[in-house]
């Protein structure tokens, strides 16, 4: 098969004829038709990511394809499916505390090793082997629509986030980080489950405006300065009304007093959901416990979502909750794989998808 190779970090991906996936039982191999390119790529290919990665690998997290063959335990999977392969793989050998990568992303622990060693390869190639519980059917979809249905693999990441919150239909949100891929992204999955108002709190005014047109009357944008006690009171005014929820995705970039001044803005028994990048002296996050106990508040961390959200995610764009062509998209067949990591981080904004097509 072909597939987009990194060799090691710093190089290019280099395309190359690799030996084809070899099927074993509790595996799927699919034909990989469109897999997403994110707006980071090139920096955890160039090592600036640090990411727990062995080269050489076929890079890629997830993408959408047909099956091409089964194990044979498979219950219902048939060759010909279209399906959406979860990049999320957790050993099978601890229940309470399973070791977790990114198939073809990262390995995240050293303990996860023998995990990335066995499903090492992503979705940069003609075809990919998954384990079969990563694999849900999307239904019947047109070859020409593969590259949008990639959205999943952005949609679903706030969507753990709304779900482990319990985000329930009319409450208030506030997403912080919203002119971000992720954040931009938590805005339209909360809409669609039902929010009441969602403040999209960002720095880019530009993107906010848009996030607002496009969205409609429940998003009330909220532009931060880096003042925090300034930007809270922003971000108070916009929601109108007791904040239920704050989702943050601020990157690693951020400062701690710029996830601070959304997280305190929620209402007593709200909650406070931790998805960004804050990392080091950064993600020390000043909570007073004198507040938090006073106030009932819930901080709690995610990290993607349970594989129930996916076929609940499909569920959802199916219904027409989420509308796919929302997002832009700019398609790469998989010799211009290079040219397609360039672009995706140029092209970062909320609703830009860049898309490999390894059937091209
Ligand atoms: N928990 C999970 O499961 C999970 C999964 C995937 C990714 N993530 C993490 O989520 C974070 C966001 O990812 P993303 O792809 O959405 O990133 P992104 O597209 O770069 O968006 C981040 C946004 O944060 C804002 N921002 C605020 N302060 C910033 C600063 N000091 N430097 C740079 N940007 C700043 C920027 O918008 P303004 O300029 O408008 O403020 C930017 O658009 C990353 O850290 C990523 O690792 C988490």
């Amino acid at each position: 098969m072909k597939a987009a190779v990194l060799n090691e970090f710093g190089r290019p991906l280099d395309i190359q004829a690799l030996p084809d996936p070899v099927l074993g039982t509790g595996e799927v191999i699919v034909d990989i038709v469109a897999a997403g390119v994110t707006s980071y790529a090139a920096n955890v290919f160039n090592g600036s990511r640090a990411y727990l990665l062995e080269t050489p690998v076929v890079p890629g997290a997830g993408g959408i394809g047909r099956v091409r063959a089964t194990g044979p335990d498979a219950t219902k999977l048939k060759a010909g499916q279209w399906v959406y392969c979860e990049p999320t793989i957790r050993a099978r050998d601890d229940v309470f505390n399973p070791e977790t990568i990114l198939q073809g992303w990262t390995y995240r622990t050293p303990a996860a090793l023998p995990l990335h060693q066995f499903y090492h390869h992503g979705s940069f190639a003609e075809q990919m082997l998954v384990p079969t519980e990563n694999i849900t059917p999307i239904g019947e979809i047109d070859a020409g629509e593969a590259g949008r249905w990639t959205a999943m693999g952005r949609l679903l990441v706030p969507y753990g986030g709304l779900l482990a919150g319990g985000l329930r239909a009319g409450e208030v949100l506030v997403v912080n980080g919203a002119t971000g891929g992720f954040g931009g992204a938590g805005v339209a999955v909360a809409l669609a489950m039902g929010a009441g108002r969602v403040v999209a709190a960002g720095r880019n005014a530009q993107t906010l405006e848009d996030l607002a047109r496009i969205y409609g009357p429940r998003v009330r944008p909220a532009r931060m300065t880096g003042d925090e006690a300034a930007d809270r009171a922003t971000i108070v005014e916009a929601a109108g009304t007791p904040i239920d929820m704050v989702l943050d995705f601020l990157p690693r970039e951020a400062a701690a007093h710029q996830v601070m001044a959304a997280a305190l803005a929620v209402r007593h028994g709200g909650r406070i959901i931790l998805m960004g990048g804050l990392r080091g002296q950064s993600g020390a996050l000043p909570f007073d416990y004198n507040w938090l106990m006073h106030n009932d508040v819930t901080v709690r961390g995610k990290w993607m979502y349970e594989r129930e959200a996916i076929p609940r995610m499909i569920q959802m764009i199916r219904g027409g909750l989420i509308d796919l062509v929302q997002f832009e998209m700019a398609e790469f067949p998989l010799d211009d794989a290079n040219a397609a990591i360039a672009h995706a981080a140029a092209n970062a904004g909320p609703r830009q998808l860049t898309v490999l097509r390894p059937d091209r």
